[in-house]
């Protein structure tokens, strides 16, 4: 099937690579004419275990393009996913203005039918608005438009993957023939019938996806629920490790064994100093503020906020305890991207934490293994080094924020003997405490008895 895709972000380019490697013929397009520019050029400007590869054999097999012609790309096209940003306003709620803009291009330039889907994640609602923009928009032509929603669940840092083998596909349509017409697209994941690039025929194999068919105000709100949940998860895991923190018990032991449940599960139950990225903060805020239009007051949500909000505190606090005074002290910083596996800053927790340390007079060295350059654009006053060990030259502490697997694996003796003082607060519970202490380090974790 023809294929555009617009918008050319994380979900943009998952999406158009990953259906190229399906076997579609997919066009990207995105308004950024830098980014456009770079990707015309074979540069990848986001950072995705196994994007680049994909993306450089679809493109070699002619199976993906790139431009910022948007007219063209909408003219050509069967299916339309719509992949932009919906960033959070002031006021929590999404900002739809890219989808509206979207739209109306769309409505105008498009000639025969098109199957139009969200692929952003949108508050419920959304596609009646987008049907009505379409139809409003496109009323002087004669194109026909069917509006899906099909919510992404890929994670970054495993997204090619996750979009390759998901476990479910949700697709909300008004009609069955959209239905029918997702299906067609996702075909090949859901038989398996595509020559896996990540595994090379060698996928685990596991339950097939479940193509879930639902309503469109359905489909949408499944989004909302589902990362709201998972955040609601996080935020009980830091409140548990407050309590343990008081109590004299180990957050890790409690959560491992509250995870052999199956009922509870153990992802997702990791204390630290809180989620962020470019999906739970604004997903959790737009979904409360969208329940309080509806005349409901969902202050679970609001409450899980706040414990995350909260977390910086209670860590910058952590901080100062041990320091004392942050003024004219140098702090290491491990990690600046929100999570290990993508150079995604978006709402990362390490950049706040950054941020409040300089306030107080810090001067900050930092190293993460993708996260620097775009940090590097809001932190021009950082000094940003070649590896960990650069870090801990000279430090008075070590904050490690992101919980990138080789931080574990660092020769900690080497960083040790780098330190001025041997301090290191984990802000991930990433290390092994009594190692820690055996190494001669002082260590506090999130949780853990000191
Ligand atoms: N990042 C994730 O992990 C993730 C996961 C699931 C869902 N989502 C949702 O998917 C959507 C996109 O997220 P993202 O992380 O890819 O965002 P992003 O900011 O990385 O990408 C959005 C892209 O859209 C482009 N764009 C904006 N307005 C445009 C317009 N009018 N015409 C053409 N292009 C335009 C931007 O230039 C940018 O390249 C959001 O709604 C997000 O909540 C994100």
């Amino acid at each position: 099937m023809r294929i555009t895709i617009i918008g050319c972000g994380y979900v943009g380019l998952v999406t158009g690579g990953c259906l190229a490697a399906v076997g579609h013929h997919v066009t990207c397009v995105d308004n950024d004419a830098e980014r456009i520019r770079a990707l015309v050029a074979g540069q990848i400007p986001i950072y995705e275990p196994h994007l680049d590869e994909l993306i450089a054999r679809a493109r070699s097999e002619g199976r993906i393009e790139f431009t910022g012609n948007l007219s063209g790309a909408i003219e050509a096209a069967e299916a339309i996913f719509i992949c932009v940003g919906t960033p959070p306003l002031d006021n929590g709620e999404a900002d739809l203005s890219a989808i509206d803009a979207v739209a109306r291009v769309i409505a105008t330039e498009s000639r025969g039918s098109k199957l139009v889907i969200e692929k952003s994640t949108v508050p419920v609602r959304t596609g009646e608005q987008l049907r009505r923009a379409l139809e409003v928009y496109g009323r002087a032509g004669k194109a026909k438009f069917e509006v899906v929603s099909n919510p992404e669940f890929l994670r970054e840092g495993s997204s090619v993957l996750d979009f390759l083998h998901p476990d479910r596909i949700v697709v909300g349509v008004e009609e069955p023939a959209a239905a029918d017409k997702m299906r067609e697209i996702y075909r090949p994941i859901l038989e398996r019938k595509f020559a896996c690039p990540v595994h090379s025929g060698g996928c685990p194999q596991g339950a097939p996806p479940q193509f879930f068919v639902t309503t469109i105000n359905s489909s949408e709100l499944i989004k909302h629920a589902c990362n709201s949940f998972l955040a609601l998860k996080i935020s009980y895991a830091n409140q548990l490790a407050d309590l343990c923190e008081r109590l004299g018990a180990d957050v890790e032991e409690v959560t491992r064994a509250m995870g052999m449940d199956p009922r509870i599960g153990p992802q997702f139950l990791n204390a630290g100093i809180g989620f962020g990225g470019f999906c739970f903060p604004k997903d959790i805020q737009a979904f409360y503020r969208l329940a309080e239009r509806a005349g409901m007051d969902f202050m679970l949500l609001q409450e899980a906020e706040r414990i995350n909000k909260d977390r910086i505190d209670h860590f910058v606090e952590k901080v100062k305890r041990s320091l004392w005074v942050l003024k004219g002290k140098q702090v290491g910083v491990l990690g600046l991207a929100f999570k290990p596996n993508t150079d995604d800053i978006r709402f990362a927790p390490a950049l706040e934490i950054l941020r409040r340390l300089l306030a107080e007079g810090a001067s900050v060295r930092a190293y993460d293994p993708q996260g620097m350059k775009k940090t590097q654009a809001q932190f021009p006053t950082v000094t940003y080094c070649r590896d960990p060990y650069e870090v801990a030259a000279g430090a008075d502490a070590v904050l490690l924020l992101t919980e990138w697997p080789e931080f574990r694996e660092l020769d900690w003796q080497r960083v040790h003997n780098q330190m001025v003082r041997p301090l290191v607060l984990d802000g991930r519970n990433l290390l092994n405490p009594r190692r820690m202490r055996d190494l001669g380090f002082e260590y506090h974790s999130i949780g853990r008895p000191d």
